[in-house]
């Protein structure tokens, strides 16, 4: 899908060329289109104002000259929505083969360009019927002008991962079942000698005492699992990272049923698995030299005579007992057993878990901020860089130890709804997972906010799963 050319030969069907002002002032473009530049330049048509989008035709070629406006105001972000919009307009519909010429070839602008590329053009086109798929972007081939080297290969293998999650988030729920996750992970392992894998089935399950992964899944007719890849990056050192996600392949709230308007896109309520599913493969991909514990806990949260419900009292993998305060809080308990049995069985250094946790994060923090929250300074710092590094954005919540009084419970030893009538949902959800640790060093991240793009688009992701957080997560394993 991605080439990389030495220079741009305006000999394939269009070439999309992105000018800052200063760039289009000095007249420094490339040679083919001066005389075109000029004459737009004198006439005033094209200023390089940032999103101006102006059509040239040259023999067979289409030109689309983009505008980046002023080069110091240009965000790597600013960069990727652009060259987005560019590349997703009428004019590129039906042309295949598209080469870009970037304004500057840094690695930090090549790799955005890469992003917009790749993240940018995914469109979920599965169910289009023919004559509209294609006219859709897939098989787009895009040739970038710049040298090729082994960090743009990286940027290619990460956003690959992001939408083989988004292609996993985006379809039913009853294909992306349980068992098709299992197969997912197996087939991306494959035979590799890096992995060893343990798939927790009922019975395991039941043996072991995972009941609240157990009781989230009982209204359902798929079974739940506990997925392990153990994956060693790192023969030297026997220290793990395990990377936990939430796979609830649908959440329909169970008996506390969401109503009408919050229950149709809840087929992403296996986001922080697809995550994890993604991050494998980027680790293999990346060649990532450290040792991680990559973990999807899968259950169905369905309705129906079997299902767990309200009021109950639950005896956790870890010995603690649960009260359901809400069947519709469902994430925190398949998460709870999971890192439990995590934490005691891998004994790994640190713990990271991701989520669509809570709603009530799109309350604290908007749609473009995933929320962290850990008991670790260190650990939260590091995560907050890699959100940096990658514009995967995170903001770190608190949490802190009073807050275990506001999911105490008087019939059971915790509850996994809070007392402060929804106030802090998404630090009181977390709460309830930090008290599943053990003190190991953790870090959730809920991307219930982000994970999600549920009209038109956001910053570079159109509608749909966006696979947020992987590649945070991804750097921050590859950066260690
Ligand atoms: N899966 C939801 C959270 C969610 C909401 C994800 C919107 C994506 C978009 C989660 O299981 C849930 O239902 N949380 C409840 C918790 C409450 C019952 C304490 C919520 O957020 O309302
Ligand atoms: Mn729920
Ligand atoms: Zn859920």
């Amino acid at each position: 899908m991605i080439n990389f050319i030495k220079q741009i030969n305006f000999n394939k069907d269009a070439a999309v060329i992105l000018l800052t002002e200063e760039l289009l002032k000095q007249g420094c473009v490339p040679k083919g289109i001066k005389t075109q530049l000029s004459i737009l330049g004198k006439s005033q048509q094209f200023s390089a104002e940032l999103g101006q989008i102006f059509p040239v035709v040259i023999d067979k070629t289409l030109l689309l000259i983009v505008g980046l406006g002023k080069e110091k105001d240009l965000t790597l972000t600013q960069l990727r929505i652009t060259l987005r919009n560019a590349l997703l307009s009428s004019y590129l519909k039906k042309l295949q083969n598209i080469e870009i010429l970037s304004h500057d070839n840094s690695k930090e602008n090549i790799s955005s360009v890469i992003e917009a590329v790749i993240l940018g053009t995914y469109e979920w086109t599965k169910y289009l019927t023919k004559d509209k798929k294609e006219a859709k972007s897939s098989g787009k081939k895009y040739f970038i002008a710049a040298d090729k080297n082994k960090h743009f290969d990286d940027i290619i293998n990460i956003c690959e991962g992001v939408n083989i999650a988004r292609d996993l988030i985006n379809d039913n729920a009853d294909t992306i079942n349980s068992q098709y996750l299992e197969k997912s992970i197996r087939s991306i392992i494959k035979n590799n000698k890096k992995f060893s894998l343990e798939v927790l089935n009922e019975k395991e399950l039941k043996k072991k005492g995972l009941n609240l992964l157990l009781a989230v899944n009982q209204g359902s007719n798929k079974d739940a699992k506990l997925i392990i890849a153990k994956y060693k990056g790192n023969p030297k050192s026997k220290d793990y990272t395990a990377i936990i996600g939430k796979g609830i392949t649908f959440d329909t709230g169970g008996l506390n049923l969401k109503p009408t308007g919050r229950m149709e896109t809840m087929r992403q309520d296996m986001s922080g698995a697809a995550s994890v599913i993604a991050l494998i493969n980027n680790a293999i991909k990346l060649d990532i030299k450290q040792n991680i514990i990559f973990a999807c806990a899968i259950a169905e949260n369905a309705i129906g005579p079997s299902a767990y419900k309200p009021g109950d009292i639950i005896k956790s993998y870890s010995g603690k007992t649960v009260e359901i305060g809400n069947t519709d809080a469902e994430g925190r308990l398949v998460l709870a057993d999971a890192i439990s049995y995590i934490v005691k069985n891998y004994k790994p250094q640190e713990v990271i878990d991701i989520a669509t946790l809570t709603g009530a994060c799109a309350v604290a923090l908007g749609l473009d901020y995933s929320a962290l929250v850990s008991n670790n300074d260190a650990l939260a710092k590091r995560l907050i860089t890699a959100s940096k590094e990658t514009d995967d954005r995170a903001w770190r919540l608190p949490s802190y130890p009073e807050l275990k009084d506001s999911i105490k419970s008087k019939i059971a030893d915790i509850k996994n709804t809070s007392n402060l009538k929804g106030a802090g949902g998404t630090i009181t959800g977390a709460e309830f997972l930090r008290q599943f640790t053990d003190n190991t060093p953790w870090a959730h991240l809920d991307i219930a906010n982000t994970a999600w793009v549920d009209n038109g688009s956001r910053m570079y992701f159109g509608a749909g799963a966006t696979g947020s957080c992987i590649r945070l997560l991804t750097y921050y394993l590859k950066h260690k």
